[in-house]
């Protein structure tokens, strides 16, 4: 396993591997990784013969008041994690090498990212869909791999695939939790002991919308109600939003009459989690 910290380097590498002819899955991180990143590493190991992993926490999608200098950073410990599930080569480039000076071409998308985590973080989809497709441009991977925790990323990675005619395949992988419930993120490393209880909060309020729609619960208004008044009741907790919205088009409906993403966004202290279930999973 290889860790590359140029543009150059990645290309060279993939390059000698498309001669053999071997297939090159991607699987984009920001690092400290957990066990959410590797199971999306195994399965890029399961569907191509060589797997790029990128390490590198991108400026461009943090708001000017978000957590850019806090952000956990730890590769040795990514090293170990993903030589371990398989992977071939980590990609770990300074801002500098990503964004050099001048840089000044954007990807951004409408819509799709006017709801959700993109009206609390109006910046955030631009910041990702542009090192998404310079992650894309420069590995030119057969497939990539994202986390179903981030459902509106995934979505919006999606489409901005299908529009811009991008020559890949996306893979989309279920949420990995821990054992008591709570969606497996970088950020629980922010919360202090009673936070970390508070936290479960989250997938409670989840279990208790799944509960409601696997009863044949359809007025989203209801099953909104009842998640919010169980957020409220943890003191600690903050609710950014709670929303059902269409799984294509991420716009709110009020009638579960189509396949749903129910999405939260509750901080817990100063750190902001989220997580989901999509109602055809239920
Ligand atoms: O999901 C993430 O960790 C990031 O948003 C991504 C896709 C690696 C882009 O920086």
């Amino acid at each position: 396993m290889k860790i590359v910290k140029t543009i150059a380097e990645v290309r060279q590498q993939v390059k000698e591997w498309k001669s053999q002819g071997l297939t090159v899955g991607l699987v984009p991180t920001m690092g400290y990784l957990h066990e959410g990143h590797a199971s999306l590493i195994d399965a890029s190991h399961r569907d191509n013969d060589r797997t790029v992993v990128s390490d590198f926490v991108n400026p461009m999608q943090f708001g000017p008041t978000e957590d850019l200098e806090s952000y956990p950073r730890d590769l040795e410990h990514d090293a170990k994690l993903v030589e371990a599930h398989g992977g071939d080569l980590i990609f770990n480039p300074e801002p500098s090498e990503m964004y050099h000076e001048g840089f000044s071409s954007f990807v951004d998308m409408t819509v799709l990212t006017q709801e959700l985590c993109g009206l609390s973080r109006p910046v955030h989809f631009r910041g990702v869909c542009t090192v998404v497709s310079k992650l894309f441009n420069i590995v030119q991977p057969d497939r990539a791999y994202f986390g179903k925790k981030d459902a509106q990323q995934l979505a919006v990675i999606r489409h901005m695939v299908d529009d811009l005619n991008m020559d890949l395949e996306i893979i989309g992988c279920p949420i990995v939790r821990e054992s008591d419930g709570l969606a497996k993120s970088s950020r629980n490393t922010y919360l202090n002991e009673a936070e970390r209880k508070a936290a479960l909060i989250l997938s409670k309020s989840i279990r208790l919308g799944q509960d409601m729609v696997k009863k044949g619960e359809k007025d989203c208004s209801k099953i909104i109600e009842a998640m919010k008044s169980l957020i409220t009741s943890e003191p600690l907790a903050r609710i950014d939003y709670v929303k059902i919205v269409d799984c294509a088009t991420m716009q709110q409906i009020p009638a579960l009459d189509r396949p749903a993403l129910c999405a939260i966004a509750v901080f817990i202290g100063k750190t902001r989690l989220i997580d989901n279930f999509f109602t055809e999973d239920v």
